[in-house]
Order: C-alpha cells, then structure tokens, then sequence
C-alpha cells in the first residue's frame, strides 16, 4: 500500500482522473491510498492569504511558505526542526516531493522506485514560484514530468501517482503486465496488431500468425530496437544491450535498407 498526500490549492482538479480505470480500482483494492489537502485550509488569519508579492520585485506571485509548512506539520504530525525536514527524513518519515519544471525529470526507474514506499507527500507549486524556504527545508526531492511549464504541479502530481501506481504489484492483471512497456528495459516497446490479419488491404507481419514463438519473440526485441534507434537515438545510447542487439543494429541501422522503416504504430 502507497499512501499519496497531496498538497494542493486545487483540490477539485484532481476529482476525474482519481475515478476512473485504474487509479479507481487500486484506491477500491487499497493498493494505494490519496489523501487531498487544500494548503488554503492551513493558511493564518481571516483571509486565508497563501500567496505574496516578490521580495526585489518582478512580475507574478510567489507561495508563502507557512500555509505549506503549517499544512505538511499537521499531515504528518511533527514539528519540523529548525535545520530542516531532512533532519528527520529517513527515520520513517516520508519523502516530500515539490512538482516543480527546476525537478529531477520523472522517468520509468524514479516511478519504479516510488512503489517501494509507504507514504509520499506531493506538493503542488503554483503561481510564479514557491518561497525558496518551502525548497530548502521542507522538500526532499523536486520533480519535473517534462521540459515545459504547466500552470502548476497539479497536472504533474496526477501523472507521477498514475506512473507509480500501475507498477505497483497486483494493480494490473497479468495480462496488462508492465515489464514489456514502452522504457522498462530502457527501449521503446515493439509494434502490436489484433484482428482481423487484414484490413482494408494492409496485412499484418506474418510472422505474427506463424506460431513460431522464438521468432515472434526474437521480431520484437529487433522492432523494439529499431523503433528506439529511429526514434530515440538517447535511449539507444544508455539501453543495456546484448552483442547480438549490437549486431542485429549494425546490420540494419540507419543508412541501411530496413533501418528507417520501422512501422508508424506506437
Ligand atoms: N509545474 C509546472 N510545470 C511543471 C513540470 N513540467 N513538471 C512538474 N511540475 C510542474
């Protein structure tokens, strides 16, 4: 079981996609479990105030930091030391992620090792920015879902508890398993096909209906491989790869006849 709390002033946003499909029936299943917190609510005086204009001016506003230190200290329970979270972090106390576009990129093996933990606050940043104290000693970690700017962390919470809870173990059948996907073993995954062999005049590879599995299989990891070498030459270059994956792309790289022509499916 994954606990996600989420620190948001946006708590509705999050309603749709927590209902549907997957998500909903790992909460129904208690492999995961949300909690939404609306960082408003732990905001001081009759207003509620959580944002504030820039120190040394600029444009936009920036998040205070008590409504989120307030809101994170009543979550959990603590008194956050004067030195920082981090003092405490480790002695089962949980990571506190900041969605942030300045994070570490979120990819396939960060999600994977968030399955392993039992709790994760996520804070959603808003605005033009968050107090830099709220970074310093409160945040373990600062994630980023991608190289562009949402109107906040929202979006990005969503996809990071989405990401993580479809690897956890039990919350796909088997037959939706996860290690042939698309970046579990570094490579873009190989082309599919279903019924009927063909349709309006476009056949699929015959190698598909031969039966034969070890070539079935051998097909795909080469699809695989040159799917990623058209597409994402960067993954290619940190993949793990066989001699004869080394091979096989050699032969049929790019400059070669079949190199380029690596199917249009995803
Ligand atoms: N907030 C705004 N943009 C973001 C991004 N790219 N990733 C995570 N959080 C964000």
């Amino acid at each position: 079981m994954v606990r996600f709390d989420i620190l948001t002033l946006f708590p509705e946003m999050f309603a749709g996609p927590f209902e549907a499909s997957i998500i909903k029936r790992a909460q129904e299943n208690h492999f995961i479990e949300i909690a939404l917190h609306n960082i408003r609510d732990y905001a001081p005086g009759k207003h509620r105030v959580t944002d504030d204009t820039p120190y040394g001016g600029g444009g936009g506003m920036i998040m205070k930091p008590e409504p989120i230190f307030n809101a994170v200290e009543a979550i959990l329970g603590i008194d956050v030391p004067q030195a920082g979270y981090r003092e405490r972090y480790g002695q089962g106390y949980p990571p506190i992620i900041l969605l942030t576009p300045q994070g570490q990129l979120l990819t396939q093996p960060a999600a994977q090792a968030l399955t392993t933990v039992e709790r994760l606050l996520l804070i959603c940043g808003r605005y033009e920015g968050i107090d830099e104290r709220v970074r310093r000693y409160l945040v373990t970690d600062e994630l980023s879902i991608g190289d562009y700017v949402l109107s906040g962390g929202e979006l990005a919470a969503m996809i990071v508890v989405d990401a993580v809870t479809r690897l956890i173990p039990g919350v796909l059948g088997d037959t939706e398993a996860t290690a042939k996907d698309s970046h579990s073993e570094g490579l873009l995954e190989y082309p599919h096909y279903t019924r009927p062999a063909e349709f309006r005049g476009h056949a699929v590879p015959d190698i598909l209906l031969s039966g034969h599995h070890a070539k079935l299989e051998e097909w795909r990891r080469h699809q695989s491989l040159l799917r990623t070498q058209a597409r994402r030459p960067d993954l290619l270059a940190l993949a793990q790869l066989s001699e004869a994956d080394r091979a096989f792309l050699a032969q049929h790289g790019p400059g070669s006849a079949d190199g380029a022509d690596e199917g249009n499916g995803v």
